[in-house]
């Protein structure tokens, strides 16, 4: 974020009352490619660079964690084409980042059955992962072959199976206990989801997580998405009354 940018901001956005954790659905890749007559996957090749650019400003401002979602329990339906297409942009994502992210204090979870992975790319995750053990600073969480039907389905079967070993009682589990199991354990729910495109649906995406999310959403393609965009999601969220089902 440059030193203009910064402040154009200043007048808009209260730097005091950020969200910790935003989450976005990187919505309309198809579409911004349709739209130029260019095939889908040029449209997520743009979209990877809108998620660098984003994250860059995300860090900038101090916001702990920015969670994407990349790719879908249901993207499997897409060609085998636009699948690979979106692995090999992860892949060359991560390839930089493993040069970049120790300079820049930056860890990388990733959310998801990362089993029906390719083991290539599960090679890579697990360097990240390595790095990111070391580093304190901005998270980047990609959820990847995640569902959020799917993310509860496993967590139930891993604590049933800790109840089965005798280590937990089915009556003593608590909201607490029980999001110890999600792939995102000690992650904050995310304040602030973001859709774009138009679209306005979870899509399965952060079920649990959400429950006392703003939502927001856009007409804006992913590949357009820019500082600007944010900005105005960011304002939008700090306009809200978050009353967690009290009363002021
Ligand atoms: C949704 O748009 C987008 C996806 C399913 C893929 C998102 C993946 C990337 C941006 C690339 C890799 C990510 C990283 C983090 C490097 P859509 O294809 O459903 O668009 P449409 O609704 O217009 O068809």
């Amino acid at each position: 974020m440059t030193q203009s940018m910064r402040q154009d901001w200043a007048g808009q956005v209260d730097f005091d009352r950020l969200p910790r954790h935003i989450a976005i659905i990187m919505d309309g890749n198809g579409r911004w490619a349709k739209q130029r007559g260019l095939p889908r996957t040029a449209g997520h090749k743009v979209g990877s660079e809108t998620f660098r650019k984003i994250a860059t400003c995300c860090r900038d401002l101090g916001i702990e964690h920015l969670t994407v979602y990349a790719f879908s329990t249901e993207n499997w339906k897409r060609s085998e084409d636009e699948v690979g297409a979106i692995m090999r942009l992860l892949k060359q994502y991560l390839l930089e980042a493993i040069e970049s992210m120790e300079r820049d204090n930056i860890r990388l979870r990733f959310l998801g059955d990362l089993s029906a992975i390719a083991p290539e790319l599960r090679k890579l995750v697990e360097r990240t992962n390595a790095i990111s053990e070391r580093m304190t600073g901005f998270q980047a969480n990609i959820c990847l072959n995640y569902g959020g039907r799917d993310e509860i389905v496993r967590a139930v079967r891993a604590f049933a199976a800790d109840c089965a070993a005798g280590k937990k009682s089915a009556e003593e589990l608590t909201e607490q206990d029980f999001a110890c199991y999600l792939d995102s354990r000690g992650i904050p729910d995310p304040e602030l989801i973001i859709r774009p495109s138009g679209e306005e649906r979870i899509s399965n995406f952060l079920l649990w997580q959400c429950a006392y999310s703003e939502f927001y959403f856009c007409d804006t393609l992913w590949p357009d998405f820019d500082e600007e965009a944010l900005k105005q999601a960011i304002i939008s969220y700090q306009r809200r009354d978050r009353r967690f089902g009290g009363v002021k």
